[in-house]
C-alpha cells in the first residue's frame, strides 16, 4: 500500500518495500496463527465457526479483494465504484499508513493511546484496521460522547466497509443510542455513547461480547468518559471481579483524543498496572514518510516480547495535513454574537473570492435556528440576480435534530452554491464537515454547569477554552489554506482559559455516583478516576441519592429502588420520578412517561415573537395551557399531538408547537414505554391499552399525582412564597422568578415545583408547576 503512494516516484524502492511487506505480512500471520501461543485457540476449524466468525472472515476476504480490485482499478459496477473511490479516501487519510503500527501495538500491548488531528480518520479507520486482528475474536465497541456521531460514523464505516447498516444478517456495523438500539447480531464493529457503554456493563460488567473498547473524543472529557476509562481499567489490568468474569480472554482498549496532551492518560493506566510508566512510543510518522523500518522493528520486537511485555501501553500520534488559516479578530468586543456572524457571514460570501464553505460555531439550536431565519431573510436582499453572488444553503447542525438533517451536511453543495453550516460545538472535533474553507467562532459554548447554592445542573453560555478556539480554527485548513474569523478582540482571545474543565468537575455528580454503585462500587471516594471531584461534591452527590432512596441508609450501598433507577436511561430525578408513578397508588406511569420525555427533547413550543403569530395559532396554542403549570401543559399537548391522526405536521403549525421536537418526544416515549414494560413497571395490557385515539382528559386527583411524582424525584427543587411576593427557594433561600416562557408567568401562589434554572439578568425557573406544600410532609412520611 504504501509503495503505491504518489510519493514513492522512485520505483525502485517501491519495489523493495513491496518486497519486504510481503515477508512481513507472511511473518505476522506465522505468528499469530502458529507461534504465539496465546492465539493457539483460535485456530478454529472451518466447520466449528460461529456466524460472527464467519461473518468477520468474510469480512477480511472481502476487504482484501476489495483492495484487490482497486489495485487491479476494475470497476465492474456501480458498487464497487463507490468502494474504490472510498477506499481511495481512506488511503489519503493521515492515519492510513499508522495502519500495521497500531494493528502490531495492540498485538503486544492491552492498552494503546492514540492521539491525531480531527479527521485524520482515528474514528472511522482504527476500528476498521481492528476487527481483523487474529485476537479480535469479539466485537469493537467504539464509543462517542454524542448520539450524533456515534450514528453518523456508524453510516459512514458501514458505507466504507460496503455493508448495510445494523441489524441485517449481512451488516458489519452497527449502533447503539440512547432511546435507538440499531445493533444487528452479526456486527464486528459497534458504534455507541459511552452512557450506553455504561448501561451495558450493567447487564455484564465484564463487556465479554468486546474484544476491544475504542474510546474516542477523550479530550472532552465527558464525566461518562471518566467513569468508563476507570472501569476499563480494571479490565484490561485484570482487577477486581468483573476483570474475573472474562475468563482469561484478554480487552484491549485504544483510548483516542484529539489533542496531544496524553501524558496524564499514560500515567492512569500505569498506575493501574501498578507500575511506573513503561511506554513504547511509536513514533510520530508524517504522512508519506516512510515508516516501514519502524513498522518491521516494531513487528520483531512484538515476536520478541510478546508474552513479557503483555502490560505494556502504547502510543501513537497521527500528525494531520494542516494548511495555513489566516485568523482575524473583532477590533471591539461585540455584545450579540449572532448578530455579529450574520454579518460576517455575508461579508465572507461578498467579498472572499475562493471557494469553500462556512462554518460557524454558535451556542444552542436555539439561537441556531434563529439566525438561520435571520440569513434566509437576508439573502434575497443580498443575493440578487445582478450580484453574481453564488446561492446560500443554510444548514443547520446540533445534538436533537433528526438524522436526515445531520446527514445533510455531508452532501457537497449544488452547483453554484456555497454551504453554511450553522453548528455547536458538536463540530469541534466530533463531526468532520467537509468542503469547510472559513470558520466563524461566536467563542461561546453552552456547558453544563453545577450550581452550588442552587443544587442544581444548569446549561450555561460560557467563554470556550483557548484550546476548543484552536480546535475551531483547525476546522477552515482540512483541505486546503483557510480563515477564521474570531468574533471577539484578541485580547479577549488571550484572557480565556488553556483548556475545558473536565465535565467532572463541573456537574451534578448523582448519575456518576449511582452509575459506580451500581456495578458494585461501594467506596466510591476510592474509584480510579482521571481527575477526582472533591470530596463535597461527591458527598452532596450521595446525600441527593439518599433523598431519592437510591441507597440504604444504613451502608449506603445501592439499594433496589436505586438498581431500578440506574437500569433507565434517565437521570436519577427523572428515574425516582418514573417509578413514584408506577406505584398502583399513584397509577400515572403513561402520562409521566410523556412528560419526561419531553424534558429529554427540545423545547415543542416554537417560541412566539409578536410578528410571527397569528390570534388563531396564539388562541389554539393558549388551548393546550393547563393551569396547574407546565408539567401537565406538555402533557396536554402530546396527547393532543398523539390523538391527531390526519395531519401532524399541520396541527403542529396550528397550535405554533414544533412537528420537529414532537416527533423526538413520540421516539422517545415509544423507547420509555418499551424500557419501563423491560423493567416490569408497566404491564403489556397496560401498554396496549394506551389508546391515543382519544383524547384524555386529565382529572384533577390525576394531575397532582402527577405532580407529586415530580416532586418525589425532585424534592429540593421547590420554592415558596414569601411576604414580599416573591419566590425563595426552600433549600437556600435564593430568590427566584418563574420563567416568562411559563404559562404561570406572573402568578402567584403557594409554592411552585420547577425542572431546572435558567440564568439571564436574573435567576429563572423553568418548567414550572403550582404545588402544595403538605405535598412535601405526604412524601417525607413515606406515603409515596
Ligand atoms: O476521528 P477523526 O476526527 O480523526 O476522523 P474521522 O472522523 O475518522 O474522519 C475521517 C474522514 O472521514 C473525514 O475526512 C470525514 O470528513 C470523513 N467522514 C465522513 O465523510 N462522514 C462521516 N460520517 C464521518 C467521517
Amino acid at each position: 500500500q504504501l509503495a503505491e503512494k504518489p510519493v514513492y516516484k522512485n520505483l525502485q524502492i517501491a519495489e523493495s518495500l513491496k518486497a519486504q511487506s510481503k515477508t512481513k505480512k507472511a511473518r505476522i500471520d506465522r505468528f499469530q496463527k502458529t507461534e504465539n501461543p496465546k492465539f493457539k485457540n483460535l485456530q478454529i476449524a472451518e466447520s466449528q465457526k460461529t456466524a460472527p466468525q464467519k461473518a468477520r472472515d468474510d469480512a477480511v476476504q472481502k476487504d482484501e479483494s476489495q483492495k484487490q480490485d482497486f489495485r487491479n482499478n476494475r470497476q465492474h459496477n456501480p458498487l464497487a465504484a463507490k468502494q474504490n473511490r472510498l477506499l481511495q479516501v481512506r488511503q489519503s487519510l493521515p492515519i492510513w499508513p499508522q495502519a500495521t503500527n497500531i494493528r502490531n501495538a495492540l498485538l503486544e500491548n492491552h492498552v494503546l493511546i492514540l492521539a491525531g488531528e480531527t479527521g485524520s480518520g482515528k474514528s472511522t479507520q482504527v476500528p476498521q484496521f481492528l476487527h481483523t486482528s487474529a485476537w479480535c475474536t469479539g466485537r469493537v465497541a467504539v464509543t462517542q460522547p454524542r448520539r450524533v456521531a456515534a450514528v453518523s460514523l456508524a453510516r459512514r464505516v458501514a458505507e466504507e466497509m460496503g455493508t448495510p447498516l445494523g441489524k441485517s444478517p449481512q451488516s458489519l456495523v452497527g449502533y447503539n443510542v440512547r432511546f435507538d438500539d440499531n445493533v444487528g447480531k452479526n456486527n464486528r464493529i459497534k458504534f455507541l455513547t459511552e452512557g450506553m457503554l455504561l448501561q451495558e456493563m450493567l447487564r455484564d460488567p465484564a463487556l465479554a461480547e468486546y474484544s476491544c473498547v475504542v474510546v474516542d473524543e477523550v479530550h472532552e472529557r465527558s464525566v461518562n468518559v471518566d467513569l468508563l476509562l476507570g472501569f476499563l481499567r480494571g479490565l484490561v489490568t485484570g482487577t477486581g471481579e468483573a476483570a474475573k468474569k472474562r475468563k482469561g480472554k484478554p480487552l484491549k482498549v485504544v483510548v483516542m483524543s484529539a489533542t496531544a496532551d496524553t501524558e496524564k492518560l499514560k500515567d492512569f493506566f500505569s498506575e493501574g498496572f501498578g507500575q511506573p510508566p513503561t511506554v513504547d512510543s511509536i513514533p510520530t510518522v508524517n504522512d508519506g514518510e516512510p515508516v516501514l523500518d519502524k513498522e518491521e522493528t516494531s513487528v520483531e520486537k512484538s515476536q520478541e516480547s510478546s508474552v513479557l511485555s503483555s502490560n505494556k501501553i502504547s502510543t501513537c500520534f497521527v500528525e494531520g495535513r494542516m494548511y495555513p488559516v489566516q485568523t482575524e479578530y473583532l477590533s471591539e468586543p461585540t455584545r450579540d454574537f449572532s448578530e455579529a456572524a450574520l454579518l460576517q457571514i455575508f461579508q465572507i460570501h461578498r467579498k472572499e473570492p475562493m471557494p469553500g464553505d462556512i462554518l460557524v460555531f454558535l451556542t444552542g439550536g436555539d439561537v441556531i435556528t434563529n439566525l438561520q431565519q435571520a440569513i434566509e431573510d437576508m439573502i434575497p436582499n443580498v443575493i440578487t440576480k445582478d450580484s453574481g453572488l453564488p446561492k446560500l444553503l443554510v444548514l443547520p447542525l446540533y445534538a436533537a435534530l433528526s438524522q436526515a438533517q445531520q446527514q445533510a451536511i455531508f452532501s457537497p453543495a449544488p452547483p453554484n452554491t456555497r454551504k453554511v453550516i450553522l453548528a455547536t460545538n458538536i463540530a469541534e472535533t466530533s463531526i468532520t464537515v467537509p468542503g469547510v474553507r472559513f470558520v466563524v467562532d461566536s467563542g461561546k459554548a453552552k456547558i453544563k454547569q453545577f450550581r452550588n447554592r442552587l443544587g442544581l445542573d444548569s446549561l450555561l453560555v460560557k467563554d470556550i477554552s483557548k484550546s476548543s478556539a484552536i480546535q475551531r480554527q483547525g476546522r477552515a485548513g482540512r483541505e486546503a489554506a483557510g480563515k477564521c474569523f474570531r468574533l471577539y478582540t484578541k485580547s479577549n482571545f488571550e484572557t480565556l482559559e488553556k483548556d475545558t474543565v473536565p465535565e467532572i468537575l463541573r456537574c451534578d455528580l448523582s448519575s456518576a455516583v449511582l452509575t459506580m454503585k451500581a456495578r458494585g462500587v461501594n467506596d466510591v471516594m476510592d474509584f480510579p478516576l482521571l481527575t477526582r471531584p472533591s470530596r463535597e461534591a461527591m458527598e452532596r452527590a450521595l446525600l441527593q441519592l439518599l433523598q431519592l432512596d437510591a441507597l440504604n441508609p444504613e451502608d449506603g450501598n445501592i439499594s433496589d429502588l436505586g438498581r431500578k433507577i440506574a437500569r433507565l436511561p434517565l437521570t436519577p430525578a427523572h428515574g425516582r420520578t418514573i417509578i413514584a408513578a408506577a406505584d398502583p397508588e399513584m397509577g400515572c406511569l403513561l402520562p409521566v412517561i410523556d412528560i419526561v420525555a419531553c424534558f429529554n427533547s427540545e423545547n415543542i413550543f416554537v417560541e412566539v415573537k409578536d410578528q410571527d403569530a397569528n390570534d388563531e395559532a396564539r388562541e389554539a396554542r393558549n388551548k393546550l395551557s393547563c393551569r396547574q403549570g407546565d408539567h401537565l401543559t406538555l402533557l396536554s399537548a402530546v396527547q393532543a399531538y398523539a390523538s391527531e391522526r390526519t395531519d401532524r405536521k399541520q396541527w403542529a403549525k396550528q397550535h405554533l408547537v414544533s412537528h420537529r421536537s414532537m416527533q423526538n418526544v413520540m421516539d422517545v416515549r415509544k423507547q420509555l414505554r418499551a424500557q419501563c414494560q423491560q423493567a416490569k413497571l408497566l404491564t403489556k395490557e397496560e401498554l396496549a391499552n394506551a389508546d391515543d385515539d382519544n383524547l384524555a382528559t386529565v382529572s384533577e386527583s390525576t394531575g397532582n399525582n402527577i405532580l407529586k411524582c415530580f416532586l418525589r424525584g425532585f424534592p429540593t427543587n421547590v420554592a415558596r412564597l414569601v411576604p414580599d411576593g416573591s419566590y425563595r427557594t426552600i433549600h437556600g433561600h435564593m430568590a427566584v422568578a418563574i420563567h416568562p416562557s411559563s404559562v404561570l408567568y406572573g402568578r402567584k401562589l403557594e409554592a411552585i415545583l420547577y425542572n431546572e434554572f435558567v440564568y439571564t439578568n436574573r435567576t429563572y425557573a423553568r418548567s414550572v408547576s403550582a404545588i402544595q406544600m403538605n405535598w412535601l410532609e405526604e412524601i417525607y412520611s413515606g406515603s409515596s
